[in-house]
């Protein structure tokens, strides 16, 4: 792994005020682990109360509106989400590209947004089954990303993540292997440098997530290319979080 482990839980639609022991207890193991980034997306309504305990975590969001305010009812601007303490966001989530019907041109829109109210992205794409079974899996994520991440990000790489969930791993128990992996994210460093350059293109840290738990998360990590995990069911639990942090300091060490 290049830089320092960057592990995302993405709490998706879990979690209300009873849950902050769980987002205290990981704040307070993550200080323990501090060879690794440990981070964490709870629903809108727990950003504040979290950002308000965590002293070594950062809080984000998993998703925020392409427009800086107005007329849009039930909608959240990335402003307001790094007014209430959020540090990033995730965009481009295959639940929110299928349940929301989000386009690659609105993802990006909502990119172009997060980065001017100076959060951090993580950019989610990844394939279904079908498309996989078609031998189409390199060819969708590489048109996909092309269209939903910014044409230029300027100095801004550390600011960006890229995840990579293929579609059939996320939620199933079922992660991808470690040669699908390997490929996958060799394919997108070579996007990435090809948008931005050697330079800030080698910068943007590449993420896995789709099944990750603290059983595979040590082998996972250790995955040519992988600079972290975006980790869904087991980061509801400080235990499971930190066990697939645990496995990152290892896979580190290694
Ligand atoms: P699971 O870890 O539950 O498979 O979810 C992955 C995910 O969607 C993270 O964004």
């Amino acid at each position: 792994m290049s830089s320092r482990p960057y592990i995302v839980g993405n709490w998706k639609m879990h979690g209300t005020r009873a849950m902050l022991s769980e987002a205290r207890a990981i704040d307070r193991a993550a200080q323990r682990h501090m060879k690794v980034e440990v981070a964490i997306a709870p629903p809108y309504t727990l950003i504040h109360p979290v950002h308000r305990e965590a002293e070594q975590i950062a809080v984000g969001a998993q998703d925020c509106h392409e427009q800086e305010g107005g007329a849009f009812t039930g909608e959240i601007s990335a402003a307001m989400i790094a007014d209430a303490g959020a540090k990033f966001v995730i965009l481009g989530h295959s639940e929110r590209r299928t349940h929301h019907g989000e386009s690659d041109a609105l993802v990006r829109a909502k990119a172009d947004a997060a980065l001017a109210a100076g959060l951090r992205v993580i950019m989610c794409c990844g394939e279904s089954a079908k498309t996989r079974e078609m031998g189409r899996a390199v060819a969708f994520v590489k048109k996909q990303l092309k269209a939903s991440l910014p044409p230029q990000i300027e100095s801004a790489a550390e600011k960006l993540s890229v995840a990579y969930e293929p579609i059939w791993a996320v939620g199933t128990g079922n992660a991808a292997t470690p040669d699908n992996i390997a490929e996958m994210h060799g394919v997108i460093r070579a996007l990435l440098v090809s948008l931005y350059g050697e330079e800030q293109g080698a910068k943007v840290r590449i993420l896995y997530g789709g099944s990750v738990t603290p059983g595979n998360a040590a082998e996972i990590l250790s995955v040519d290319g992988v600079d972290g995990a975006l980790v869904g069911g087991a980061s509801l639990t400080a235990d499971s979080f930190m066990g697939i942090a645990l496995a990152a300091t290892e896979a580190d060490d290694s």
